[in-house]
């Protein structure tokens, strides 16, 4: 089964790679590895706009988009992790997001959706605000539902904490990290 997780936090050892890391354990405990992009670490333009995939459904940029194009189309379970910024995903996921337009077109415009392989296509959404406001979660969330149905990820889940705000507050959330084990572990069930 291949797994991969986008982190969308710039901040190290944060709380939404604190809650990643969980949800990676509890995927990686049946033998499964977990693939981790630290997107804050790697080079991804914002999309152009361009109209260069409408015709192909592939993007014309070469950055490092052109591995994580590779692996999102062979995954088979996606994680995707963010902290809410400004009441959205953060820029790191959503650019990655953004650039996930020559999927749209494939799948809309070219009627040729991602298949969903052997093991179907699941997802899982990890976010972490600081605020106890429920906006910023449901707008972000609102984004990353819209990448999954892009990508052809039929089936996924929320988990989402509010009020997390120090570096690290997540470790004193009374259920957080087990709830993301116990949903890496649910992810990868068949
Ligand atoms: C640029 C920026 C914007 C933020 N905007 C929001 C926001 O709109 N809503 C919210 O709940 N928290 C907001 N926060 C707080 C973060 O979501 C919170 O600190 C979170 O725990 C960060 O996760 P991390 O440790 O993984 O980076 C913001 C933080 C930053 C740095």
């Amino acid at each position: 089964m291949n797994i991969i997780s986008f982190l969308g936090s710039p901040r190290k050892e944060g709380n939404t790679e604190l809650l990643l890391r969980e949800a990676v354990r509890g995927g990686g405990e049946s033998g499964h590895s977990v693939r981790i992009f630290n997107l804050n670490l790697m080079n991804i333009s914002p999309c152009q706009d361009c109209g260069g995939c409408e015709d192909t459904g592939i993007c014309i940029f070469e950055d490092d988009m052109v591995q994580i194009y590779e692996e999102i189309r062979n995954a088979d379970r996606i994680i995707l992790a963010s902290p809410v910024f400004f009441f959205a995903l953060s820029a790191q996921v959503k650019i990655m997001i953004d650039r996930c337009q020559c999927f749209w077109c494939e799948k809309y415009l070219l009627k040729k959706p991602v298949p969903e392989g052997p093991y179907g296509r699941k997802g899982l959404l990890l976010l972490v605000g600081g605020m106890k406001n429920e906006i910023g979660i449901q707008r972000a969330e609102a984004s990353a539902k819209a990448f999954f149905r892009t990508v052809s990820v039929t089936e996924n889940k929320t988990l989402s904490y509010m009020g997390i705000d120090a570096k690290g507050a997540i470790l004193k959330h009374p259920t957080a990290l087990k709830e993301a084990y116990e949903a890496g572990k649910e992810l990868v069930r068949v």
